[in-house]
Formats: structure tokens, C-alpha cells, sequence
């Protein structure tokens, strides 16, 4: 545990790409067991943040996980730890079966967890979250439709057992319906297993509707931080800061 008290805590975090800077001193606790959601508009620094967090992009200054300094750790490293990185755009492997991209999941498990029994729990617990997976084991990834690819994205991650989840998206390009699934899904998840998760969201009203804390990243810059449900309820905020309406 950190001085703080945060599960996950991120202090005076800089990164970018090359000579690109992109974010610029950004500080944010999460709780154990927490939904913290990023909003902001496009291009700025969020799905950056993510990568930050699960060390796809080299970084300056400090994340700590349960009191463990992970910072400028490699992704494999922070993986073993239990980051767990749902990127922008999914990730599955398409030619690759439903069963085959969920035990890749379980690939970079620490290794009391990487027995067969255990892993084979592990795809039964993500079948009862995703009962849609469960008929399409056989399937190339690359055949489900958008919701059920999200749905194995983050199928994919659960059977790395995350403490941290990080979430980049979830929504994108699918009807409000899948979405709503898709994020009662996340809540029951983060209910049942404590996992923390930090989820980017476009949509902001499902986002803030799911998280305890909210942060408005804008220019790689946090500019905004407060209880969701607060940040929810304030359209001068949603208008100023996101520039839509929640
Ligand atoms: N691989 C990369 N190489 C160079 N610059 C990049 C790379 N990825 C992102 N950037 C730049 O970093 C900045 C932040 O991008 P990022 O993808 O983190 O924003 P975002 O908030 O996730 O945006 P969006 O809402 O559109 O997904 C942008 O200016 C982008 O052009
Ligand atoms: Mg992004």
C-alpha cells in the first residue's frame, strides 16, 4: 500500500513518442477495487496513458501498483503483475479461433496460475461473463461481430486474472445496446473479482455511470477530477471540458 492509501498511483507521469510529448505531468490515485474512468477529447494523451500503464511507451516519472514501483517496466513484467491492457481497436488475433486468442490470455500468467486445471477454470468463469463465446470457441476471431470481439478483447484479459484492468474504448463502433452490455458486464466483473479498472470512454455518460472517480485529461494534462456521479450531474463541466453533452 502507498503512502497515499491508492491502489494504483501515478505521480508526475510524463510520456510520448520520439521527440513527441504528449503527457505532461499527469497525477491520479485509484482505490483497490475501484472504476476510474478517463474522459477528454481526441488526441488527448488517453490512450497514451493507458499504454504508459501497461509499458507500451517510455515514461518519466512514477506508477506504483499495491505499493510496487512498476515504472519504465517492460509490458511482459507488468502483465506477470496483473496489468491487464484492453487496447484501442481490441487486439484479437482474427485468424486466430475464440478459444485459441483466450489462452493466449492466460500466456503471460504468473506461474502458480499457469496449470492446466486453473487456466481451464479460467475459460469457464469468462464463458459465464461472455455465455456469447462459449458457442463460438471454434470460430476465427475475425468472424464475431464488433460487440462479441470487444467481449473477447476483454475475455481475453480476464484470463490473466488482472488486478489492474485498463480499458481503452470499450464502445467504440458499437450500437448503445451492445455497449450497455458490455458495461453492466465491466461492473459485474469489477463487483465480483475487486478488480480496479480504468476505462477511456468517448461515452462519457455510460463511463461516468459505471466509475466512482472521473478525470478530464486534456492535452496530456488532468484538468478535472472528482466523483463521477458528480461530474455526471454537471453539464457546465460536461460543455466546458468535453465539449458535448453527457
Ligand atoms: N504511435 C504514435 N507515434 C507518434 N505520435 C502518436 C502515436 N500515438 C499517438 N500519438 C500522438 O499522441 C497524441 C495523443 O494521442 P492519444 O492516442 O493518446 O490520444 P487519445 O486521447 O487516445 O485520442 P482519441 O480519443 O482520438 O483516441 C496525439 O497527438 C497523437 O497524434
Ligand atoms: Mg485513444
Amino acid at each position: 500500500m502507498s503512502a497515499s492509501g491508492a491502489f494504483l498511483e501515478v505521480t508526475d507521469l510524463h510520456a510520448g513518442y520520439g521527440d513527441a510529448r504528449v503527457l505532461h505531468g499527469v497525477d491520479l490515485a485509484v482505490g483497490r477495487g475501484e472504476i476510474c474512468a478517463i474522459l477528454g477529447p481526441n488526441g488527448a494523451g488517453k490512450t497514451t496513458l493507458l499504454r504508459a500503464l501497461s509499458g507500451m511507451v517510455r515514461v518519466r516519472g512514477g506508477v506504483r501498483l499495491d505499493g510496487m514501483d512498476l515504472t519504465r517496466r517492460p509490458p511482459d513484467a507488468l502483465a506477470r503483475q496483473g496489468v491487464a491492457h484492453v487496447p484501442e481497436g481490441r487486439g484479437t488475433f482474427m485468424p486466430l479461433t475464440v478459444e485459441e486468442n483466450l489462452r493466449l490470455g492466460a500466456f503471460t500468467r504468473s506461474g502458480r496460475r499457469r496449470g492446466r486445471a486453473a487456466v481451464e477454470a479460467d475459460l469457464e468463469r469468462v464463458c459465464a461473463y461472455f455465455p456469447v463465446l462459449r458457442a463460438r470457441m471454434r470460430q476465427a476471431a475475425g468472424s464475431l461481430s464488433g460487440g462479441e470481439q470487444q467481449m473477447l478483447a476483454i475475455g481475453r484479459a480476464l484470463m490473466l486474472r488482472p488486478r489492474l484492468l485498463l480499458l481503452d474504448e470499450p464502445s467504440l463502433g458499437l450500437a448503445p445496446m451492445v455497449t450497455e452490455e458490455l458495461f453492466r458486464i465491466v461492473r459485474t466483473i469489477n463487483e465480483e473479482e475487486r478488480t480496479t479498472v480504468v476505462v477511456v470512454e468517448q461515452n462519457a455518460h455510460l463511463a461516468l455511470g459505471v466509475a466512482g472517480q472521473a478525470h478530464v485529461l486534456e492535452s496530456g494534462r488532468i484538468v478535472l477530477s472528482g466523483p463521477a456521479e458528480r461530474i455526471r450531474a454537471d453539464e457546465q463541466v460536461a460543455r466546458s471540458y468535453l465539449g458535448y453533452r453527457i
